[in-house]
């Protein structure tokens, strides 16, 4: 047996977030490291998936999505994005959003073309780069505001850019891209001819006086987008894996075929629910929105107290943090330290960069999580702010 494993899936590692939840199951301790609710899913959609079962819809779907779910993603994209597209040749249902990014770089570009990539990135995108055999080429958002910077950005688009990905509410940094910003990119990308693969599944998750901008619906770029969604964070179904790609029919065309021999399709009775989920009464994102900002204060409020530097988000439900003053050598040991003597589970700032100095002072914390779940974190940081000060 030539029992080598292959080049591309030696370069790179296994997923440090889902890692540092193994660790702290092992200290049974509390997670703030994964990015999952651990309170109960709408009880409308969850019923939809019963009925849907009962009913017996359980055979193979139409490969690149039921109708129903087509066309009420079809629906919402025009009422919350404001871009129109057609059900039948510009969506395709994935399994989640994850599969919907590897298929939509798998389907676009070609071995050694350039995509970039703002860092700190989702880890995910780094990986995906790779089994397309991309070319990265990474652009750092610089804190305190995580902006880029304009004239780095221009020089880095060239005859080999196919494409930029976009992540907006943005996952680790809490940035939402602003019309400026986004306006900058899609001029980059409408003037070489570049793709922008945003993925917004943060979209409904904002504060303050955040507003969510899809760059599809900026002059010229509705062609020029892959939009990149799922149910997994809005409705608190990570583990449905019911997500989708939208985009213009000749690159639908592409990503249908990637999808259709990756996974075949995404389990068709939770397809049937998600379209429920999806006409749920719209008053129901103004309340996630509310409770996910009383539970970033209340994080947020913490996390001050016990002596961190917190960069407060303006969307989706992360908070990075600066530790540098306290003193560990980096921000894995730090990330240990935290889950092995305080049973409080967080992610490495480095694992969201391409080279881990850029994070080797941050830590990521996130809070989609119930009320005594938050309560037993203050806890645990209340024991790690006592061990200070001893
Ligand atoms: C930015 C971002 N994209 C995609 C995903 C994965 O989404 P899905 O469950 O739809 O595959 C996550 C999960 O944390 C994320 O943060």
């Amino acid at each position: 047996m030539k029992n080598s494993s292959s080049s591309r899936a030696l370069r790179f590692t296994e997923s440090v977030i889902r890692e540092m939840t193994r660790i702290c199951l092992k200290h049974d301790g509390v997670n703030l490291a994964q990015g999952f609710p651990d309170f109960p899913a709408p009880a409308e959609i969850k019923e939809a998936a019963r009925k849907a079962i009962q009913a017996d819809l359980n055979q193979y779907a139409i490969t690149w999505g039921e109708p129903n779910l087509r066309h009420a993603i079809a629906e919402k994209f025009a009422w919350y994005n404001g871009v129109t597209v057609d059900p039948e040749t510009e969506i395709t249902v994935c399994c989640g959003s994850t599969e919907a990014m590897i298929s939509s770089l798998m389907a676009i570009v070609n071995s050694e073309e350039e995509v970039i990539v703002f860092e700190p990135f989702y880890e995910n995108y780094g990986p995906d780069t790779i089994l397309c055999d991309a070319k990265p080429r990474f652009i750092t958002l610089r804190e305190p505001g995580w902006r880029f910077d304009e004239e780095e950005l221009t020089q880095t688009f060239n005859n080999k850019t196919k494409a930029i990905i976009i992540n907006t509410p943005n996952n680790p940094t809490g940035k939402v891209f602003s019309r400026e910003e986004l306006q900058f990119i899609a001029d980059l990308c409408l003037k070489w001819g570049v793709i922008a693969v945003t993925d917004e599944i943060y979209e409904h998750i904002l504060y303050d006086e955040a507003k969510h901008i899809s760059i599809a619906s900026l002059p010229g770029m509705r062609d020029e987008t892959i939009t990149i969604n799922s149910i997994s964070k809005t409705y608190s179904l990570t583990g449905w894996r019911v997500g989708w790609a939208i985009a213009p029919a000749p690159l639908t065309a592409s990503i249908r075929k990637v999808h259709d021999f990756l996974t075949v399709g995404a389990p068709h009775p939770l397809q049937e629910a998600a379209a429920t989920a999806l006409h749920i009464d719209r008053s129901y994102y103004e309340t996630l929105a509310r409770e996910y900002e009383e539970r970033r204060d209340f994080l947020s409020g913490v996390l001050d107290d016990s002596g961190f530097r917190i960069y407060r988000p303006q969307g989706a439900y992360y908070i990075m943090t600066d530790v540098g003053h306290f003193g560990f050598s980096d921000d894995v040991a730090f990330a240990l330290h935290l889950v092995e003597k305080f049973g409080l589970a967080t992610v490495p700032g480095s694992s969201f960069y391409s080279r881990s100095s850029l994070g080797a002072t941050k830590i990521r914390f996130c809070f989609p999580k119930k009320k005594e779940t938050l309560e037993q974190a203050a806890e645990k940081l209340g024991h790690f702010k006592k061990e200070r000060e001893e």
